[in-house]
């Protein structure tokens, strides 16, 4: 779904500025505002892109626009509601799916349903190979080591759950400091304060500027021996500010704290490569990417995840069970317990495929082009 930007939460209206990239001003001190600059149209254009013969010539809106050429994709879209042209703009709170995703989630049920990793049928190899082939693609896209590093959850939610019972439980104490923002989306939020309250570590929350962006300068003074986890939106459902994530992550690297990227806006909106960013960990929503509702990703890196115990239990996430304990899976079985999503895994692969086809930056320039039209008044 090609759309101007990200600035609705869970569907409410909202009268926000176009979106922004925040950036640290050298000249400020660690704890004074932080600046603010509105993004530049990005000047790289992908390889998909250039071969493309509409982008360059490409008009904003109208006949030969990217969002006009890919509107006959989204078969929702083909109707009338009150005698006028359905106009979708509630992609921050979930996307419109085009027709080769819903093709994919209808020829799994019509030609191979069947479970994975526990059948030696036909239909039971042919589902787990399209199953594990969604992951590599989810690791392609976002340029993980590998697709041992994704673990399918059921949205990002509950991937930053994983995280919080898994990796939280088990490595924060009493006085370590989980930093946050007061623009995180609840998801973010609660399950800090669950971890909080059962481990004694503490959560603080860094506030926005004057501008209502995140303010970067006060979460790097926040930053101390103390911080174990930086928890951080990528891009912000409710403010479309984009932070500098690169730069944020390496702050927290230099005290050793982790950090658990919220990229829910930015991965179905521009490139996001977690080798570049060095996230250690990275969630998003098939959902808002055009791909089904049901399913999301954690991305771990590989050393970590294979460091942290189970968040739930049950068939898939074993190695051996014995009447008194069990072993566990290797990552990312490891955090797949029962039966997972694999229709709308599938499904989400090709939404990926259908994405990579336009090309991320391509995407991100055209939204970008957009953005004048969408100042709100
Ligand atoms: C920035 C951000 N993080 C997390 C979420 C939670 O996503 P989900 O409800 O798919 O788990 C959302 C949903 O709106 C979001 O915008």
């Amino acid at each position: 779904m090609i759309t101007t930007t990200s600035t609705t939460m869970e569907g409410a209206i909202l009268k926000l500025p176009c979106l922004r990239t925040v950036s640290r001003n050298p000249n400020l001190t660690n704890r004074s505002s932080g600046s603010l600059r509105w993004r530049s149209r990005p000047l790289h254009v992908s390889a998909s892109a250039a071969s493309s013969p509409s982008l360059i010539n490409d008009t904003k809106i109208g006949p030969g626009s990217l969002g006009h050429i890919t509107r006959s994709d989204f078969p929702i879209l083909h109707q009338e509601i009150n005698g006028s042209k359905l106009v979708y703009l509630d992609n921050a709170a979930t996307s419109q799916k085009p027709t080769a995703v819903i093709n994919a989630l209808q020829n799994y049920y019509e030609a191979y349903n069947s479970n994975v990793h526990r059948g030696i049928h036909y239909l039971s190899a042919k589902a787990t190979d399209e199953y594990e082939s969604a992951r590599q693609k989810v690791a392609d896209f976002i340029n993980a080591a590998g697709a041992r590093e994704i673990v399918f959850t059921r949205n990002a939610t509950e991937a930053i759950n994983l995280v919080a019972y898994s990796w939280g439980l088990s490595n924060l104490k009493p006085g370590d400091e989980i930093i946050t923002t007061v623009a995180e989306h609840h998801s973010a939020i609660v399950p800090w304060q669950f971890v909080a309250q059962k481990t004694g570590a503490v959560l603080r929350f860094v506030n926005l500027t004057e501008d209502e962006v995140a303010d970067v300068d006060q979460l790097r003074g926040f930053l101390s021996r103390k911080t174990k986890l930086l928890v951080i939106h990528h891009v912000s459902n409710m403010l479309a500010s984009v932070l500098p994530m690169d730069e944020v992550i390496s702050w927290a690297h230099d005290v050793g704290a982790k950090v658990l990227v919220d990229a829910c806006q930015s991965v179905p909106h521009m490139v996001v490569d977690v080798k570049t960013l060095d996230a250690d960990f990275l969630v998003a929503s098939s959902h808002k990417m055009c791909g089904p509702t049901g399913v999301g990703f954690l991305y771990g890196k590989s050393e970590i995840l294979s460091a942290m115990p189970p968040f739930l239990g049950g068939g898939e996430m074993i190695a051996d069970v014995y009447l008194d304990h069990s072993t566990y899976a290797e990552p990312p079985s490891r955090f797949e317990a029962g039966t997972p999503a694999i229709g709308e895994a599938i499904g989400l692969g090709a939404a990926i495929d259908y994405l990579s086809e336009i090309g991320m930056q391509r995407i991100h320039d055209y939204e970008v082009s957009l953005y004048p039209l969408t100042s709100y008044s």
